[in-house]
C-alpha cells in the first residue's frame, strides 16, 4: 500500500514537473489568433495600481491592462481579476506583481546577509515563506532575486544582492527562484519569479545609483550575466531589464542581450519586464528623442512588457501599422507573456481564497525567519569574549539594539515593525532570565548628540560586558541609497571608544545594509558580530549566537575594505603584471626621501595596502575547524573529465559546529587572463566536538569552462590550482591540468 502511495506520489511530481515546462502552444495560438492589436498591445502594458476607479476597471475591460503591480487586497484584486476574466472580450486574467524581496510580512535577513550563510536551503525556505505570505494578500508575481553582481558597498543596492561571487549568486539566486516558484507556479503558495536587473546596474562608476556601467564583453559573460544563465535555467518565469546604459545601450534598448543572449543563447521563454519607467527613461538618456521612438527601441529589441511608463500603449499601434515594429515581434512579446500566465494557471484560477487561515507571521514562519538569521549573522572577530555566559550582567548599549524598523533593512513594503523581535525585546521576553542595563546613548544611527555618552560609559562600569549595537539604519542603503563614505555613520564610533575606555569587555554588534569601513572600530572591540540588516527575528538570532545556543557560521558574500578608497576590491580579481609580494611596505615604513623605484613598482596602496580588512569567504566560529589531507582523484584529466578532490576537516574544539568549506580554482594561463581564484563550490558542513568528516567536491571541465578570447564558452586545455579553505585567503593547495 506504501509503495503504491509512493508511486503514485512520483508520477503526480513528474506530472508537476512537466505540467510547469509546459509551452501551452495551443492554448496560446488559439488565444493569440483572436486577439486585436489593441489587445496584444493590452498585455503588454503594466499599470501601477492607485485604489480603484472606473478609469481602471473600463481599462481592464476594454483588454488595455497586462499586469498590475502594488495591489495588495485580496477584496479588489478578486474584483479586478473578475473584470479581466469575465468582463473583458477575451477574458485574460491579470497578473499582480509586488516587490517581495527579502519575505513579505515575515522580514528575513536582507538579501546579502542571506547570501552569507552560503546555504541554497535557507534561502529557497525563506523565499517559499515569502511566496506563500504574498499569495494570500493577492501578490502572484515578485521582482525578485536581485542577482546584480556587485563589488562596491558604496552602492545602497548591494543590500538587496547576493554579493560579489557569480557563482555564489548564481547558486543562491536558483535556490531563491525555486522556493518562491515552487515545485509549480500554479500552486497557491507559489509566486513567479522575475530576476533583476538586466544587466550590469550593480557595477554602477562609482557606486551612485543608475549610473552608467563600462563592462567589456568578457567580464560580462564571464562575471555578470552567470548568475542569470543559472536562475534562468532554474526556471525563473520573468526578467527585468535595469536602469543604467552598459557602453552607452540602456538595458531597456538593448536588442544584443535581449534578442541573441537572452532568446536564442538561453532560450528563455518567459516574458521581460522593464524597470520602473526604464523604458522612457531613455529619453533623459539621450538614447530616443520621444516616447514614441522608445516604444520603438524597446519593442524591436524585445522588451515584452512596459512597467508604467505608457510608452507601448501610446505609440506601438501606429509603429506596427507603419511598420516600424513587426507584429511578429508584437506577437511575440504577447506569446511570453500569455506562456506565464498559463504555467502560472490563472485562467483557470486567479483568485485569492479569502477564506483560508491566515499563515502570516506563523510561527513556523518566524522560525524560519529566526534560523535564517542565525545562519546569515558572520563573527568577524572573537578574543575570548564570545559566548557570553548566562549568568553575567550586560550591558546593552547603543542606537540599533531596539530599532524595530531598521532591523527590517532596506525595501520592505509589506513587514511590519510591530512584529519585529529587536535584541532589547528578546531580551524582555525570551532571554528575561538575563540581567541587564539599556543605555542607547544614540537614538539612531545618524543622531550627533552625545549628552548620554556618559549614561553609556556608566552602564558599561556597572556590568561585566558592553554589548554595543551599532550599524546603519534602513534608509541608508536600497535603491537610490549610495554613500561615498562607508565608516559607521555619524559619531557611533565614537560611542565605541568611549564605551571601551571603561576598561570592560566590548562586544560590537552590527546591523547594516552594507560592508562598512571598519577597519578604525576593531580596537575599540573585543568581539564583532556582523549581521546585514536581520528582519523580523534578529533579535532573538543575535542572542542566541551572543549566548551560545547557536554558534556562528555565516561567511562573508562580498569583501570587506579597509579603505573605502579600495574600492572596487573582490577576491576573484586579475593577477596583473605587477601583482604585489606578500608583504607590502607600510606607509609609515617609508624613508624619507626614498628613490623613485625602491619601493618596488607593484600593484598595491601605500597607504592601504594590498589587501581588504575581511576576504570574501571569511567568517569565525566558536569551534576551530582544521583542513587535513587534501587528496585529488587525478593530476590530470581529459577534456570532457572529471576530477575528485577530498578533504579531511576536524572540528577541532569541544563546541559543536558548522564550517562553510569553500573549494576554489585558478586557470593559470588562458586565451584571455583569468582570475587569482574563483569560487567552484561550498557545502555547509556540521561538525559535532571532535568529529572529523571526509568532505568531496566533485569538479568537471564544463565546472572550468568560460568565455575566452572567440568569446566561446569553453575550458581550456592547461594547469590549474585548486584550493579547499575556510575563506578565499588561505586554504590547502594541490594542482592538476587538464590535457
Ligand atoms: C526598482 C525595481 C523594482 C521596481 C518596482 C524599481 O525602482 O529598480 O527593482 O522591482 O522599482 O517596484
Amino acid at each position: 500500500m506504501k509503495i503504491k502511495l509512493l508511486s503514485i506520489l512520483y508520477l503526480l511530481n513528474l506530472f508537476i514537473g512537466y505540467s510547469q515546462q509546459k509551452n501551452y502552444d495551443k492554448e496560446i495560438e488559439q488565444l493569440l489568433s483572436k486577439m486585436t492589436l489593441e489587445e496584444k498591445i493590452g498585455q503588454m502594458n503594466q499599470l501601477n495600481f492607485n485604489g480603484m476607479s472606473d478609469n481602471l476597471v473600463q481599462q481592464i475591460k476594454k483588454g488595455e491592462v497586462g499586469s498590475l503591480l502594488n495591489i495588495i487586497t485580496p477584496k479588489e484584486v478578486n474584483e479586478l481579476q473578475k473584470v479581466a476574466l469575465e468582463n473583458s472580450r477575451l477574458g485574460i486574467p491579470l497578473i499582480i506583481g509586488r516587490d517581495v524581496i527579502h519575505g513579505f510580512k515575515t522580514v528575513f535577513p536582507i538579501p546579502l546577509g542571506q547570501a552569507a550563510s552560503f546555504d541554497p536551503q535557507t534561502v529557497e525556505n525563506g523565499a517559499h515563506v515569502s511566496a506563500a505570505e504574498a499569495r494570500e494578500l493577492g501578490v502572484n508575481w515578485t521582482f525578485a532575486p536581485m542577482l546584480d553582481i556587485s563589488r562596491d558597498a558604496r552602492w545602497g543596492r548591494i543590500a538587496e544582492s547576493l554579493g560579489e561571487d557569480p557563482y555564489l549568486a548564481g547558486q543562491l539566486g536558483a535556490a531563491m527562484v525555486k522556493g518562491f516558484q515552487g515545485k509549480n507556479l500554479s500552486d497557491p503558495t507559489s509566486i513567479a519569479a522575475c530576476v533583476k536587473h538586466f544587466i550590469g546596474y550593480g557595477a554602477a562608476e562609482g557606486g551612485r545609483d543608475y549610473n552608467s556601467t563600462n563592462i567589456p564583453p568578457h567580464l560580462l559573460h564571464n562575471v555578470y550575466l552567470v548568475p542569470f544563465k543559472k536562475a534562468i535555467d532554474a526556471g525563473a518565469a520573468t526578467l527585468m531589464t535595469s536602469f543604467n546604459d552598459n557602453d552607452g545601450i540602456p538595458a531597456s534598448g538593448n536588442e544584443y542581450l535581449l534578442k541573441d543572449v537572452l532568446r536564442k543563447d538561453w532560450k528563455f521563454d518567459g516574458f521581460v519586464v522593464s524597470d520602473w519607467a526604464s523604458m522612457t527613461e531613455m529619453l533623459a538618456h539621450g538614447f530616443a528623442k520621444d516616447a514614441k521612438e522608445v516604444a520603438k527601441i524597446s519593442a524591436n529589441a524585445g522588451l515584452d512588457m512596459e512597467m508604467v511608463s505608457g510608452a507601448y500603449s501610446q505609440h506601438l499601434k501606429a509603429l506596427v501599422e507603419s511598420g516600424e515594429v513587426s507584429i511578429a515581434d508584437v506577437d511575440n512579446s504577447v506569446r511570453n507573456i500569455l506562456r506565464v500566465k498559463f504555467r502560472m494557471g490563472l485562467f483557470d484560477n486567479p483568485y485569492v481564497d479569502t477564506n483560508k487561515a491566515s499563515i502570516l507571521y506563523s510561527t513556523e514562519h518566524l522560525q524560519a525567519a529566526k534560523d535564517a538569521a542565525i545562519k546569515s549573522a558572520i563573527l568577524l572577530k572573537n578574543d575570548n569574549v564570545l559566548p557570553l555566559k548566562e549568568n553575567i550582567k550586560i550591558a546593552v548599549i547603543g542606537p540599533l539594539a531596539d530599532a524595530p524598523h531598521d532591523q527590517m533593512g532596506t525595501w520592505v513594503f509589506d513587514g511590519d515593525k510591530n512584529h519585529t523581535i529587536t535584541p532589547l525585546k528578546a531580551l524582555q521576553t525570551t532571554y528575561s532570565n538575563i540581567n541587564y542595563i539599556y543605555e542607547p546613548a544614540l537614538s539612531f544611527s545618524r543622531d550627533k548628540n552625545t549628552a548620554n555618552f556618559e549614561k553609556a560609559r556608566q552602564a558599561a562600569a556597572s556590568a561585566d560586558v558592553a554589548i554595543v549595537f551599532l550599524g546603519e539604519e534602513a534608509i541608508l542603503s536600497g535603491e537610490a541609497h549610495s554613500l561615498s563614505n562607508i565608516n559607521l555613520i555619524g559619531v557611533q564610533s565614537d560611542l565605541l571608544k568611549a564605551v571601551k575606555s571603561v576598561g570592560k569587555p566590548v562586544v560590537l554588534v552590527i546591523m547594516a545594509g552594507r560592508p562598512l569601513t571598519i577597519e578604525r572600530d576593531l580596537p575599540y572591540a573585543d568581539a564583532v558580530l556582523y549581521n546585514f540588516h536581520p528582519g523580523t527575528m534578529g533579535g532573538p538570532a543575535i542572542l542566541d549566537l551572543l549566548f551560545g545556543k547557536a554558534n556562528p557560521s555565516g561567511k562573508l558574500p562580498a569583501t570587506f575594505v579597509r579603505e573605502v578608497g579600495q574600492i572596487p576590491m573582490y577576491y576573484n580579481h586579475f593577477n596583473t603584471g605587477r601583482p604585489a609580494p606578500e608583504n607590502v611596505m607600510a606607509l609609515d615604513e617609508i624613508p624619507r626621501e626614498a628613490g623613485q623605484t625602491s619601493l618596488g613598482n607593484t600593484s598595491f596602496y601605500l597607504d592601504s595596502g594590498k589587501d581588504p580588512l575581511f576576504p570574501f569567504g571569511y567568517g569565525l566560529s566558536y569551534s576551530t575547524f582544521d583542513y587535513s589531507n587534501l587528496v585529488l582523484s587525478a593530476s590530470s584529466i581529459p577534456m570532457g573529465g572529471e576530477l575528485t578532490a577530498k578533504v579531511t576537516v576536524k572540528n577541532t574544539s569541544n563546541v559543536d559546529g558548522t564550517e562553510v568549506v569553500q573549494l576554489y580554482t585558478r586557470d593559470l594561463v588562458g586565451s584571455i587572463v583569468r582570475p587569482v581564484k574563483e569560487l567552484k563550490g561550498f557545502q555547509r558542513v556540521d561538525l559535532k566536538a571532535g568529529e572529523s568528516k571526509t568532505v568531496e567536491f566533485k569538479l568537471t571541465t564544463d565546472d572550468l569552462a568560460f568565455y575566452g578570447k572567440d568569446l566561446v564558452k569553453k575550458a581550456e586545455a592547461g594547469d590549474f590550482d585548486l584550493w579547499i579553505s575556510s575563506s578565499s585567503k588561505e586554504g590547502l593547495k594541490a594542482k592538476f591540468s587538464i590535457q
